[in-house]
């Protein structure tokens, strides 16, 4: 986040320390739980690195599942924080073909229908690997959520593995492609799950949400 004072890392870092549970896994749309005050989602392709994300910014390894198997979140996994003030929602991938298709269908349609109809999301973080930048599948989304005018923020995700000047293109080209993007948010994060890379400022920036 640019312009990120003490006082908001501080914010961040007080909001992810506290208790923080497991509410639900939600198959189909009529499994919802009842809005939260503030709900954001963590959104992007299969193997991105959403699960980790979120065991990082919460500082607890095995929180959400993460695995080297794509596919590995099947449903909108619900983690309440903040006395149930703030849902943050780990999200099955997409652009996973290798499961059995009539699967992949149905958690995609999933999470193109709770994008689209959920009243209370705040902010989609849609997650991007610094490696391989914005995909065509990615663009996908990016316009669902233009259309449904659900505000979001790309994250770049597994800083760690590339050198300093390829962040550094990353950044660039992903402002570029975002640019076309009316419902994108202008700052992207740089993280890594790995190094911590990043997590003080987007805890930061979910504490300003609330
Ligand atoms: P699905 O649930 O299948 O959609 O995947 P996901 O987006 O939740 O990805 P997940 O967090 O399961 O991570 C996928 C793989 O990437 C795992 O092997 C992680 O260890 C690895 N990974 C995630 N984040 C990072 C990171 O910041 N750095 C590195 N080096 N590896 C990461
Ligand atoms: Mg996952």
């Amino acid at each position: 986040m640019t312009g990120c004072s003490d006082h908001d890392i501080e914010k961040g870092r007080l909001l992810f320390a506290g208790p923080i549970r497991f509410d639900r896994g939600v198959a189909a749309l009529d499994g919802l739980p009842p809005p939260a005050p503030v709900e954001i989602a963590f959104a992007g392709r299969s193997n991105v690195g959403k699960s980790s994300l979120i065991n990082a910014l919460t500082g607890r390894r095995d929180l959400a599942r993460a695995s080297n198997t794509p596919g590995r979140t099947r449903e909108l996994n619900y983690f309440m924080l903040a006395g149930d003030r703030l849902a943050m929602v780990d999200m099955p991938g997409y652009g996973y073909a290798k499961a059995e298709k009539r699967l992949v269908e149905r958690w995609q349609k999933l999470v193109r229908d709770y994008l689209r109809g959920r009243v209370n999301l705040r902010r989609v973080f849609v997650l991007i690997d610094a490696r391989h930048g914005v995909k065509p599948v990615d663009e996908d989304t990016l316009s669902l959520l233009d259309e449904s005018a659900v505000a979001y923020q790309a994250v770049l995700t597994k800083a760690d593995k590339i050198s300093a000047a390829a962040r550094e293109a990353a950044l660039a080209s992903t402002r570029e492609r975002l640019r076309k993007h009316p419902a994108a948010y202008p700052d992207i994060a740089l993280t890594s799950a790995e190094s911590g890379l990043g997590i003080p400022e987007l805890r930061a920036e979910i504490a300003q949400l609330l």
